[in-house]
């Protein structure tokens, strides 16, 4: 690929890896086999490749300098829950919220499909590391795939390349990875511009810590870095090793006086987690900076010093463009301004991108995630979208204009609260403290979103999605409460444990609060906290703040509108509490005792 190198060298000298590469190799059948060094010129020359073979087109350097556009096979945009699967030896293991399958049995089922499955098309031996490399936290995969567009995004969200292969020399372990998009080309066969397979397979091994994902090449199915290892694989890792993986965000307050205070923060899906992560504080919160560290996964583990220490794995933000503006998120908007993938947002017909939301005024016309032609009027008429809403962009962290300077710290950075939240209409206030860290973890284990009328169920009815891992967690769902549970033993600081909703609702409809830099507020309150300077009330879920606990200048917000979100609804409780005994009772096989006794205590209270 590079002309200073054979590509088809192995790069690296572990026999383990060898092995395995030449297993796979002759179970794939690749035309040819391509170690990945991770260099500029590499990348240039893959990305050069695509553009020539349709898949990407390099947008206007003037508007979008080192960026480029890709859509996708329109049967292949998202996640696919339904096809992930946790092959653990038994079906207990897995738990009932996963699918489970019979490792052997999965093993030989995904043999057969990865049998030619490279045909005609390049392997690529692709090192990654989650987290900074050397950092006691981080962890090795290697993928093997037959996509290079694959290999561009992890580029962008993992570290990769050469420096990966000598750590595996050094000794280091490593989770392999294997991908196929499924799509073998016979001799003279022309490629398609996003090959995949109708068929999907996302296969995790969590005894043998293996992945093995089969069919599709977009997102969380094919990037193996990001769900399917820094989450499913590693909360198995975790557990075994004493440490914590889960889908939460990485933030630093820093207050006028220069101190800076780390928290973490599980939203499930749509709950506006990167914008969160990348908060700018009201104007007149003179002094007050919120730094980046992460806006997807923490990896946390406890220190010397007795605190639980964060690293974000991931190098980039791969997120969702529509709702990205300017105005929802300026930050994410700078972050993804160069050197950026954009996979099924529109096409402007000068070379840009565009999606719903990223302007008010949209363009006169262009091309939308499918190829067709879109405009406004044809929008109005038969609802076609410019871009898929799961459509996304892949852009470095270190490119976020508030990326935290302690971000790559091997270290990782001490965490001091905890905050879960949903989307929630009713019932959840604004924002409460548990009481301690295992009602901190019923918290958690009890989180619950609304669905909205996109998805299919009853608009307005909760969905638990327990630490916003629902889809995410690589083995038994009470085994991990219990894992959460445990933790408090290894930690002699604990963080404090927050509950925030930004979603609620008046009864005609109209949200409570405004949400977005405001949220500074809350949080605000939530660091004062955990550093001993705010006052707050105990009631019967928690501690709540009073109204002058919060900083209100430059916020039109009455006493009586913050009674409003705040408020206890013993009815909506008592609800609540009923409906969260189903995610428990699903799980009651090996629900930890000090989660029953938590529930118990919270009926006497309520
Ligand atoms: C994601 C998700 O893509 O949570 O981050 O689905
Ligand atoms: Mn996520």
């Amino acid at each position: 690929m590079t002309n200073t190198r054979n590509a088809s060298t192995p790069l690296c000298s572990n026999a383990k890896l060898l092995e395995w590469v030449k297993e796979m190799a002759a179970l794939c059948q690749p035309a040819q086999i391509h170690w990945v060094d991770g260099s500029q010129e590499e990348n240039d020359a893959l990305c050069q490749q695509l553009v020539a073979a349709g898949t990407f087109i390099k947008l206007n350097e003037k508007l979008w300098p080192g960026c480029y556009y890709a859509k996708s096979d329109p049967g292949d945009v998202a996640r696919v829950e339904e096809r992930t699967f946790i092959c653990s030896k038994t079906k207990e293991d897995a738990g009932p919220t996963n699918n489970w399958a019979d490792p052997v049995e999965m093993k030989a089922k995904l043999k057969d499909l990865f049998t030619g499955s490279m045909k005609g098309r390049t392997m690529y031996v692709l090192p990654y590391s989650m987290g900074p490399i050397g950092s006691p936290i981080s962890q090795i995969g290697v993928e093997i795939t037959d996509s290079p567009y694959v290999v561009i995004n992890m580029r962008i969200m993992a570290r990769i390349g050469v420096r990966v292969f000598q750590e595996i020399d050094k000794g280091a372990r490593f989770v392999p990875c294997a991908h196929t998009v499924g799509a073998p080309l016979a001799a003279g066969q022309k490629d398609v511009t996003w090959p995949c397979n109708k068929e999907k397979y996302i296969v995790h091994f969590p005894e043998t810590l293996e992945i093995w994902s089969f069919g599709s090449g977009y997102g969380g199915n094919a990037l193996l870095g990001k769900k399917c290892y820094a989450l499913r694989i590693a909360s198995n890792m975790a557990r075994q090793e004493g440490w914590m993986a889960e889908h939460m965000l990485i933030l630093g307050v820093e207050n006028p006086k220069g101190e800076k205070t780390y928290v973490a923060a599980a939203f499930p899906s749509a709950c506006g987690k990167t914008n969160f992560a990348m908060l700018i504080p009201p104007a007149n919160f003179q002094g007050w900076k919120v730094w980046t560290v992460g806006d997807d996964i923490a990896w946390i583990k406890p220190g010397k010093d007795g605190r639980l220490y964060a690293i974000n794995p991931e190098a980039g933000f791969f997120g969702v463009a529509p709702g990205t503006s300017d105005k929802t998120n300026p930050n994410a908007m700078k972050s993804l301004a160069k050197n950026t993938i954009f996979t099924n947002v529109g096409l402007t017909p000068d070379g840009g991108v565009w999606w719903e939301g990223m302007t008010d005024e949209p363009p006169a016309k262009l091309t939308d995630w499918q190829g067709k032609e879109w405009t406004p009027a044809i929008a109005k008429e038969t609802g076609a979208k410019a871009a898929h809403p799961n459509a996304r962009f892949t852009a470095p962290a270190s490119q976020c204009p508030t990326i935290d300077p302690a971000w790559e710290n091997p270290e990782g950075v001490p965490i001091s609260a905890f905050i879960f939240g949903g989307r929630r209409a009713t019932t959840m206030p604004l924002v409460f403290q548990s009481f301690n860290w295992t009602h901190g973890v019923y918290l958690g284990a009890t989180m619950g979103s609304e669905m909205t009328a996109a998805a299919a169920g009853t608009v307005g009815q909760v969905r638990r999605d327990p630490m916003a891992m629902l889809p995410f967690c690589g083995y038994n769902m009470a085994d991990y409460f219990g894992h959460w549970v445990k933790m408090q033993k290894s930690v002699k600081f604990l963080p404090a444990i927050f509950h925030v909703n930004w979603f609620r609702k008046s009864a005609d409809g109209k949200f409570l609060w405004p949400g977005f830099g405001d949220n500074m507020r809350v949080l605000k309150w939530i660091v004062d906290r955990v550093n001993g300077r705010a006052a707050a009330v105990e009631t019967p879920i928690g501690f709540v703040p009073n109204y002058s606990d919060l900083e209100w200048t430059g916020l039109k917000f009455s006493k009586e509108d913050f009674e409003q979100v705040m408020s206890l609804d013993r009815e909506a409780w008592a609800k609540e509490v009923v409906d969260q005994e189903s995610l428990f009772f699903s799980l009651r096989a090996r629900l930890p005792k000090e989660l029953i006794a938590e529930r118990q205590q919270l009926v006497s209270r309520l």
